[in-house]
């Protein structure tokens, strides 16, 4: 078993393993980035495969034809490929907004992010929201400035407008000469080297041009109009600009800058190789009990995300696993603890770029996919024997309400079945109120139109979906018992219950939760609740 396996062993694998999200609002170049990585990692053999893949899911897949109707992705994956012999898992994150808290569940399990930003447009909406969740956990960030082969912002812009709506350092690494028709490549500030850019190259090739030194004279001869610019900038940079500070970067304070066209592969391996040198290796985590760190012996992991149905044809329901320490092995026994009893994993999965293969060995860092019947639940911890729960993975107070009816009143147990599962799945958040009916919250519109779809596409149920008059929810905690029935005696009809049977606060108005707050000082109303988390009750 894992716990006898030889440590140092451990450590070498964990080590060598780099588990990061790319962020970006939809657009600015997370697929083409993905696929340019993939290349690299030898996982994918063609640009355009991430792409076709998603096509092709769609075409097996009806319940993700509202993504292929909308043009945005709102499912996430997990591609774990080999580059340099370290293995790196980068985590997709679905960009839309109303997705923000499965993005922000992703995030929980990643150690590193690189944020794609889009040089016509600079940093937009999603960018900044999904930021502040990165810097919620101090995750470190990587920064990649797309699209340079076209008209865009020049280079000291971006930097100002990043460190201006961000509020996070910048350190440039590179510097782009020129722009769309006259780009002519990034110039590498640490080993004061000129890439040189030609336009649409698929893979990176060995004959690439690479001038040493900025008083190069093939510098002068290959770009006598833009030669001047570049020495000026970058002089002003090294006198100006913070320089990059690899403790600052952990710190999730600084962010290193890297110029190119994901499109034209130009600037891309840059980025791996600083995943690979900067970025952190499988971090420590924290438990309720403890800190648990990635190189102990025995397995221990969390449930970030679960996706049912990935394959309709076969029903099956996955949970994404993220390995925290130990070793994982194939057949092994792991405590669960929220259900107070063991499962055997016999045949967790490991995703690759197009498949998903059955996992021989995993280590702290590496996502696993775990078939089950309903067991595992977001959140959920599974230890090789130690009692132990992972925190923070939250669930966000909905600021969207609506009521679900079956037209067909047969089917009422159906729809019942359907919000549970699609609720245990974090696809929305399922509420019911004193009279037994079911609410739905979610964080943005969409999240309904998908449950509607797939409630339909998967359980065969029709519904009426009508907005309930709620402006937000909180969760409730209660001193005593006292108190507790005080207010639910004058409360009660604005009370709910959660999955969890937690009681919530759903709040007509502003202004009513404000006087609902006053008027109950000693009461806890909260607006996110940890995954599994029972609150007090008095
Ligand atoms: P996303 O996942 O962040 O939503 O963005 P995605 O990679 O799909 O890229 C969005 C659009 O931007 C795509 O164009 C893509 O080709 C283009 N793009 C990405 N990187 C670059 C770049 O470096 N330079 C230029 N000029 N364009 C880039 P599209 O027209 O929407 O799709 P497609 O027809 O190219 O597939």
């Amino acid at each position: 078993m894992s716990s006898s396996s030889n440590v140092g062993d451990i450590q070498r694998e964990v080590a060598r393993r780099r588990t990061f999200a790319i962020i970006s609002h939809p657009d600015a170049g997370k697929t083409t980035l993905t696929e340019k990585l993939l290349l690299f990692g030898g996982a994918i053999q063609e640009a355009g495969a991430v792409k076709a893949r998603r096509a092709s899911r769609h075409a097996t897949s009806d319940w993700l034809e509202i993504e292929k109707q909308r043009g945005i992705s709102v499912s996430s994956s997990v591609m774990q490929f080999e580059y340099n012999g370290h293995i790196i898992n980068l985590l997709d994150t679905p960009g839309h907004e109303d997705f923000s808290e499965d993005t922000y569940r992703v995030l929980t399990a990643v150690d590193a992010a690189v944020m794609v930003i889009d040089a016509a447009k600079g940093v937009e909406a999603q960018t900044i929201k999904l930021l502040e969740v990165c810097r919620l956990r101090n995750t470190p960030i990587i920064t990649f400035v797309n699209k340079y082969d076209r008209e865009v912002r020049g280079p000291l812009e971006i930097l100002e407008v990043i460190e201006a709506t961000l509020n996070i350092e910048c350190a440039p690494v590179s510097w782009p000469i020129g722009m769309g028709k006259s780009f002519r490549g990034v110039f590498d500030l640490l080993t004061d080297r000129l890439l040189r850019f030609r336009a649409g190259e698929e893979r990176r090739s060995d004959d690439e041009e690479v001038i040493a030194g900025l008083d190069n004279p093939r510098l002068q001869e290959l770009f006598p109009d833009e030669v001047d610019t570049l020495r000026e900038e970058v002089e002003l940079l090294r006198e100006a600009s913070e320089p990059f500070d690899r403790e600052l970067f952990l710190a999730g304070l600084q962010t290193p800058v890297f110029f190119g066209s994901g499109i034209n592969n130009f600037g891309v391996q840059e980025v791996l190789h600083a995943l690979i040198e900067w970025a952190p290796r499988p971090q420590s985590r924290e438990a309720t009990e403890r800190e648990v760190h990635p190189d102990e012996g025995p397995l221990t992991g969390f449930v970030f995300k679960i996706q049912a149905n990935m394959d309709p044809k076969h029903r099956d329901r996955i949970a994404f696993f993220r390995v925290c320490s130990g070793r994982y092995e194939p057949g092994m026994k792991l405590k669960h603890l929220r259900l107070g009893r063991e499962m055997r994993i016999a045949n967790a999965q490991t995703f690759m770029a197009n498949a998903r293969k059955a996992s021989e060995e995993a280590y702290a860092g590496d996502i696993l996919g775990i078939h089950n019947h309903g067991q595992l639940q977001i959140g959920d911890t599974l230890s090789e024997g130690e009692a132990l729960s992972y925190r923070g993975i939250p669930y966000f107070a909905p600021e969207l309400f609506c009521k679900a009816r079956p037209l067909d009143p047969l089917k009422a147990k159906q729809l019942q079945k359907g919000l549970t599962e699609l609720g245990e799945e974090g696809a929305i958040q399922v509420f019911t109120d004193g009279m037994g009916r079911k609410l739905l919250g979610a964080v943005g519109q969409l999240q309904f139109d998908i449950v509607a779809h797939r409630l339909k596409g998967e359980y065969n149920v029709d519904a009426q979906y009508e907005p309930a008059e709620i402006h937000t929810a909180r969760w409730l905690s209660f001193p005593d018992q006292e108190t507790r029935k005080q207010f639910l005696q004058r409360e009660s009809a604005a009370v709910a219950e959660d999955v969890d049977g937690n009681p919530v606060y759903l709040a007509p108005s502003r202004y009513k939760l404000q006087i609902t707050e006053e008027r109950f000082p000693e009461v806890g109303f909260h607006t996110t609740r940890e995954h599994g988390e029972v609150l007090a009750q008095g």
